[in-house]
């Protein structure tokens, strides 16, 4: 599948458990690198198990363009490349590499220092990725590199320098460890004797690992002292090993394991195990290390949540070892037992989108309580998590990490979901395959005006220790944002235009509109009568279909409202159609007007519900009528608490409850 496939947004279900093996796609770090080295190499290679995603997808382009020749089909998964033995053969391209770090960087230190002109540039967001540090080290050997928009970031222009090694050349390794893989994975193109210096401290360690791992698989030895020098001897050159096999993206490997602990397990993941060379299969420690159950084989790591009815334990962790894989630990962090602190990993802001920034505002989306640092996250995980819609920055670890969330029992929209492309283009059917669907019970409430259903679904929710859903608020808002606006409130347009531009969100009994608290506010007359004219319209009742439905998380939902039986939640267990007299409905809100100090003649109000009544069912739009499934209770004469246990009781004989 690639980008253009997917939708818009994808409605992920609540979940309620995570069990199943998964099979991973190729690393992309492995299968970029390889890619590369292949290319380089004397000989031809065999490669198995490469990873099919728009970053390989680059890579493999370039290479192309740069006259390597290439058999097979990406798709499959296996290619046989033609290695030009260090020189390409063209000498210019114009090479577009989208937003592969794992592909731009690399092929800016082969070709400076291959001899030729190239352009490289990518998405505007490659475009804010630094690359100083290399183009700087590069330079000082001789290239011929200039930043032709900003100094220190794509797009570059190469040309053919003279490059001579006089010094040993020095790089920082402290923003991103793949300007030193990069310039690592170059240096036998100079055929001599190099020696390289790590300034500032070098972080992402294993990812370097994997690079000298490969380059000695491709008969180039590094002597490295601590890590802070690296020695090439000038007697190696790249030469094919004939066939090789990339291995399982342990990166990939993080959200199937972290879905084992979260869920109950076991889910084990194949492709990576005991033998594998990527630093991020560490992460499985990390998990041990919450309480989680972990197995390794040669080829695969099994993981199991902590005993029955325990949560992770919090944690407080130096994550720079494994940058990627620690924001999957973030979103763990959800369902830990207190508050969790990720320390180290600045690197994130230089990633695909800032993921420190973008991971705070996505967590606190679901609930937690998060404080971003310069370097590091401090999550507090929220009583129970809730729905949300996530907003996924282009960046596929953020939409893969997040849609963890879900195991919390929650549903989730995942706004374009299509940015897992990068490196995992069949993600979400993997993890709908390792995980069950949560039963989430509805109970409906409907029935007419001052029946006294908001009172009685709140006290049924608080027995059942259950979600509530006043759908009425959500049109009061809708209604109350209309008013703001000044737009006509039967102008459809008009009014689906305001409800589109803003939000509306509901948290602990408070309602939001665009962040500002109106709980209050949307109480008032003219607030009701702008959301019965609102919800006459049907393009705003399908706007908030979507809303509604989020509601809908575990361990169940007290749901109350029009349609709320018959459109929204026509799968509930128990739909109820409550109702009283007009005159007893009338004397209840007298009362309540009464006792909170407001004059109100009994006579009015007994008209007042009778026209609501007529309007409410003679409207063309989901007009008041009960659902044909629906039971029928009459609370005239009874308090709210019978009414409520009368409710229980029904709902008990049709569940286990
Ligand atoms: O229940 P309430 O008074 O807060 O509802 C406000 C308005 O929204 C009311 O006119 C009915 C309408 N509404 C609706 O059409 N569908 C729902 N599910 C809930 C309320």
């Amino acid at each position: 599948m690639s980008r253009g496939d997917f939708p818009e947004f994808l409605d992920l279900p609540p979940l309620s458990g995570a069990r199943g093996t998964v099979r991973l796609p190729g690393s992309k770090s492995i299968s970029n690198r390889t890619l590369l080295l292949a290319a380089l190499s004397e000989g031809s290679t065999d490669i198995h198990d490469l990873l099919d995603s728009d970053d390989t997808r680059r890579m493999l382009e370039a290479l192309v363009a740069l006259g390597v020749k290439v058999e097979g089909d990406l798709a499959s998964g296996r290619l046989t490349v033609h290695g030009c033995g260090g020189k390409f053969p063209q000498r210019s391209a114009d090479l577009f590499l989208g937003n592969a770090g794992t592909a731009i960087r690399p092929l800016t230190a082969v070709l400076a220092l291959s001899g030729g002109s190239f352009v490289l540039s990518g998405v505007a967001r490659m475009h804010e990725r630094p690359i100083g540090d290399l183009v700087n080290a590069l330079r000082a050997l001789g290239a011929d590199i200039a930043c032709t928009a900003n100094e220190g970031y794509p797009p570059l222009r190469i040309g053919a320098g003279r490059i001579s090694v006089t010094a040993p050349v020095r790089v920082r390794g402290d923003v991103s460890s793949q300007f030193l893989t990069s310039l690592l994975l170059a240096m036998p193109l100079l055929a001599q004797p190099v020696e390289m210096v790590v300034e500032g401290e070098l972080i992402s360690r294993p990812y370097v690992d994997i690079t000298l791992n490969l380059m000695a698989r491709f008969g180039v030895d590094v002597e490295r002292t601590d890590w802070t020098r690296f020695r090439l001897s000038g007697q190696n050159r790249y030469r094919s090993p004939g066939s090789i096999h990339v291995e399982g993206d342990a990166s990939g490997a993080s959200y199937f394991l972290a879905a084992g602990v979260i869920g109950g397990g076991p889910v084990r993941v194949e492709g990576v195990g005991r033998a594998s060379i990527q630093g991020d299969v560490r992460f499985a420690d990390a998990l041990e290390s919450v309480g989680g159950v972990v197995t390794w084989g040669k080829n695969w790591i099994e993981a199991s949540g902590p005993s029955e009815g325990q949560r992770p334990r919090a944690f407080d962790l130096d994550l720079n070892h494994i940058p990627d894989a620690a924001m999957t630990l973030a979103v763990l962090a959800l369902f830990a037992d207190g508050p969790c602190t990720l320390r180290n990993i600045a690197s994130w802001r230089v990633k695909e989108t800032d993921r420190l920034a973008a991971m705070a505002n996505e967590l606190r989306k679901v609930g937690a309580t998060v404080e971003e640092g310069a370097d590091q996250l401090v999550v507090t995980p929220p009583g129970r998590l809730r729905s949300g819609v996530i907003e996924t920055y282009d960046d596929h670890r953020m939409a893969m990490c997040l849609a963890l969330a879900t195991l919390g029992g929650v549903p989730l929209r995942i706004l374009d979901p299509g940015c897992v492309a990068k490196t995992f283009p069949d993600f979400f059917q993997r993890l709908s395959a390792v995980t069950q669907q949560a039963e989430v019970p509805v109970i409906a409430i409907d029935g007419p005006a001052a029946s006294g259903k908001g009172t009685v679904a709140r006290l049924v929710a608080d027995a059942l220790g259950f979600r509530y859903l006043d759908s009425g608020a959500l049109y009061r808002a809708m209604g109350l944002a209309a008013l703001r606006k000044g737009v006509n409130l039967d102008d459809e347009a008009a009014v689906m235009g305001v409800g589109e531009a803003c939000s509306i969100a509901m948290e602990d009994h408070r309602l939001l509109l665009d962040g500002e608290d109106v709980t209050g506010e949307i109480r008032d007359e003219r607030v009701s009568r702008a959301a019965s004219a609102v919800a006459t319209l049907p393009r705003v009742r399908a706007l908030l279909m979507w809303h509604q439905r989020s509601f809908r998380a575990l361990p169940g939902l007290v749901a109350e409202g029009r349609d709320m039986g018959r459109v929204v939640f026509p799968e509930a267990v128990l739909k109820v159609y409550l109702t009283a007299s007009a005159e007893e409905r009338a004397r209840r809100r007298h009362k309540q007007l009464i006792e909170k100090g407001m004059h109100a003649s009994l006579a009015s109000l007994l008209q007042e519900i009778a026209d609501r009544d007529s309007r409410d069912s003679t409207r063309p739009v989901a007009p008041m009528m009960q659902s044909g499934d629906s039971l029928v209770l009459d609370s005239s004469g009874l308090s709210p608490e019978e009414v409520r246990d009368r409710i229980l009781g029904w709902f008990r004989s049709r569940t286990c409850h």
